[in-house]
Parts: structure tokens; sequence; C-alpha cells
């Protein structure tokens, strides 16, 4: 083994397909019900929201799903991503273990947002699409929405939380710079945004509220606008499997293969991208890898959430499907900063979650920003507050492997880079984090509000 530190591949080594985990995974999808009549949907509902190519890889279980031209000439300005041996990091820690980290904060809108935006955008454009809108928390997924709507030419509409429009101005006007219109949600251009101001006109608002904004902006538009979600969806955490992919390979050249593989969670998507190629590797090839997802305690849909069926939004009007969720009306403590809000969490994910494929852990905000910056110091890049719980659960499981002895190869995924995270690095900073347990009584009483499903799943 060499003493390098970045493992780099070239243009020609950029992955030519997708990988569908539906096509292995061991546990059946469950479906996905349309949020009025709660049976399954149909792809003439999705199609107000949705061009077809997309409803079309939402129910794919064809195993590689083939990346247009289109868009590997686009994913050529920043991938494929370099995979970093961390050993500043290990050797701060004095730990055996080997620590890799897939740098996707190296994406021109700094994480792996971009790698579903823009096979998003072209598949919008090639179905006639004029207009898309969606909703942003932290603003990652909003910037690389319009980074990828500039480049193919389309109007973009960003619902962004309040909390988040507030704190982090420089996100909206890295949207604004590629073009977007940004709204700070609740808006009153919406009638579930109208609702929720009467009800609280200092609302600062959530995903989920987001959500219904963007959704009802496209289904009320007479055909002119549709909808674009950066998580949560099959087609989505499809697009990312960039990472993983490509994550195989430079561990292969790296001449290792992971104890562990890392992510942090919010709607699932930069887990799932680096885990299934992995988890192709368990299933098929008797790898035995572990694959860990990472969530804040203060939204630990995975952890403390009940695996149930419920609406993706607030306003109960995106479809419902059956993940771990905190309940549709969950707003995130205001003292939480550290991002991965949304109330569920991918399906497939929790499916495979609940069978005993994944691992899910739930970090505290305090340590996770203790993690970041011992990350930031070692290794030079001032993380994602999202990716610093990756980072945390990577640093836990070098430390373990210290405290027993052992060898130890981790691989996690720095989704993205905290240059626009500075309000929450001060407040870490200057002692104004608490730390905070989202009760399990909220949870409890949030199952009342679940929908009635009679379908068995
Ligand atoms: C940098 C970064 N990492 C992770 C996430 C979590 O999302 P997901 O679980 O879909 O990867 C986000 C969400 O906005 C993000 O911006």
């Amino acid at each position: 083994m060499s003493d390098q530190t970045r493992f780099i591949l070239t243009e020609a080594d950029l992955p030519k397909y997708w990988y569908n985990i539906n096509a292995d995974s061991p546990v059946a999808p469950t479906p996905v019900l349309h949020p009025g009549t709660m049976e399954p949907v149909t792809p003439e509902f999705l199609s107000v929201l949705f061009p077809m190519e997309l409803i079309l890889q939402e129910i794919s279980t064809e195993r590689y799903i083939q990346i247009p031209d289109e868009v590997r000439e686009i994913y050529k300005l920043y991938r494929p991503t370099p995979l970093m041996r961390a050993r500043r990091l290990e050797k701060a820690l004095g730990t055996p273990a080997h620590i890799y980290y897939k740098n996707e904060s190296v994406s021109p809108a700094g994480s792996h947002k971009p790698n579903t935006a823009i096979a998003q955008a072209f598949y919008n454009k090639a179905g006639g699409t004029k207009a898309l809108t969606t909703e942003t928390g932290a603003g990652q997924w909003g910037s690389a929405l319009a980074l990828a709507c500039s480049f193919f030419d389309l109007a973009l509409e960003v619902y962004m939380v309040r909390v988040s429009y507030d704190q982090k101005p420089y996100r909206r006007i890295l949207m604004e710079s590629f073009g977007a219109q940004v709204h700070a949600s609740p808006t009153d251009r919406t009638n579930f945004g109208r609702s929720v101001l009467a009800e609280d006109p200092e609302s600062p608002g959530s995903l989920g509220i987001a959500i219904s904004e963007a959704v009802e902006a496209a289904a009320t538009s007479g055909g002119a606008k549709k909808y674009s979600l950066g998580s949560v969806l099959n087609h989505v955490l499809l697009h990312q499997t960039v990472i993983g992919e490509e994550a195989l390979k430079q561990m292969d050249m790296a001449g290792e293969y992971p104890d562990v593989v890392i992510g942090c969670v919010g709607g699932g998507s930069n887990f799932s991208g680096i885990a299934y190629p992995f988890l192709r590797g368990n299933l098929k090839d008797g790898r035995r890898t572990r694959l860990l997802a990472v969530e804040p305690t203060a939204a630990p849909s995975l952890t403390k959430g009940v695996y149930a069926f419920d609406y993706g939004d607030t306003a109960r009007m995106a479809p419902i499907v059956k993940m771990h969720t905190l309940g549709h009306d969950f707003v995130p403590p205001r003292i939480h900063a550290g991002g991965l809000r949304y109330h569920g969490m991918a399906p497939s994910l929790c499916a495979l979650y609940e069978a005993g494929h994944i691992e899910a852990v739930a970090v505290n905000q305090k340590a996770t920003f203790e993690a970041a910056i011992a990350f930031a110091r070692a290794e030079g890049i001032v993380p994602a507050p999202e990716s610093a719980h990756a980072i945390r659960a990577a640093i836990d499981e070098a430390l373990e492997a210290k405290a027993r002895g052992e060898k130890r190869v981790v691989l996690f995924n720095l989704s993205g880079h905290g240059n626009f995270d500075m309000s929450a690095y001060e407040a870490y900073l200057n002692g104004r984090l608490e730390d905070y347990e989202y009760p399990a009584d909220a949870v409890k009483e949030a199952m009342a509000g679940l929908p009635q499903v009679s379908i068995a799943a």
C-alpha cells in the first residue's frame, strides 16, 4: 500500500450508468398512494408534477440506467470527484483506522445535489417543461437546481424555508445569480402559505411547508410549471449512485475495501448514493460492509420515527409513502443548526433499514460541530453542517478502532462544504448551540395525524 492521499479518476472513468437498488433489493417496494384517494398513484397523477422519463425511473426495476450524454458532459465540470485518504485526521486522532472520504463538495454548487439537479433539469427540458418549482432548506438544493436550470434554460421558483432565508442570505444570492426567483416560505403566494401565515405570522417555516408551496405552485399552474424534489424519491437516489460507483473504483485504486460506509441522512439521497453500490457488493458478492446512516437527534426520523404511511408534505398534497416519519406537521426546533430537517426518509432506505441491511445512529449537534472543526483543522475543508454528522460517526468509528487496537477501513461521504454556513459555525464557536433531542412524546402525538391507509404493505 502506498502513502497516496488523493485517488483521482479520469473523465473516461465517469460512470455511464446509474445503479437502481430496486433491481437487487431483497425488500419489495411499497406502494406510493394518492393523497386524496389513498389508492396507488397513477402515472397521470404524477405527470402533473414530473416529466414522464423521471416517473418511469421512479418505478423502474432495471438494474442499470444509462446516463444521457448531455448529463455526463455537465458532470465533467466536477466529476469524477476525488476520493481522499484523511491521513492528517487519522494522525490527529491517533487511530489505526484508515479514513477515506468522497469529496462531493467540489461541485460548482458545493454539494452532491447537482448530481440529480442536472439530470432532473435535463429530463424536464427534454419533456418540454419551461419552468420548475422547488423547496430548499439550507439552500444547497436550491443552489444546485438553480445552476442546473440555468444550464438548460429553465425558469426556477424556489420556496426557501424562512429560518434559512433569514440566516443564509448568501445562498439566496447564489440562487438569484443563477437566475432563480427565491421566496421565503411560508409566502403569501400560495393558498397553503397564506393559511400558515394566518395562524402564525412569525412561522419559521419547515421543509414540509415549503414542499407544499412548491407542489401547489406547480399543480395549479395549468401545466406551465413542473415540480422538482432534491431527495427522498427513487429517481433522486438513483442519480446519486454516481458517488458510490466512483468510490468503488477509487477504493480499488487504494487497494482497500471499506468495513463501514457512512453518510448523513436528510431525505436519504447522498447516503444512498454512496451506500447502494456497496450494498450491491453485500447482496451479490458476499461482502459484509456495514452501511451507517447518521441523522441529528433534533430530527431523528430513522431512529425515533414510526415506520408508517405518511404524507410527503405538510399540506397533504404530495403523495403518501411508507417511511420512518416524525409526522408531516414536524417543525424542527429553531436552535437546530445542522440541517437534515425533513420529517420523513426515502422509502427504499427505510425498507432496507427495517430489514436490517442498513444501520442508523442519531448524533447531537455540539458533538457534530466539534467533529466538523476537528475535520476542518486537519483536512482544511469546512464541511457542510449536514456532512458533519457523517464526520462525527466516522471519527467515532476511528476512535472505537483505536480503543480496540484494530484496523478498520472507514469511508464517508463529504456531501458538501460549509462555506455558506458561517452563521451556524459562529453560533457553535460562540457557545450558542445547545444539544436537543426531539421528544418521543411529540412523535407519539404526531401519529394521530397519519393518513388512515387500508392498503396492506
Ligand atoms: C450538503 C448536504 N448534505 C446532505 C443533505 C441531506 O440530504 P440527503 O439526505 O438527501 O442527501 C443536504 C440537504 O439539503 C445537504 O445540503
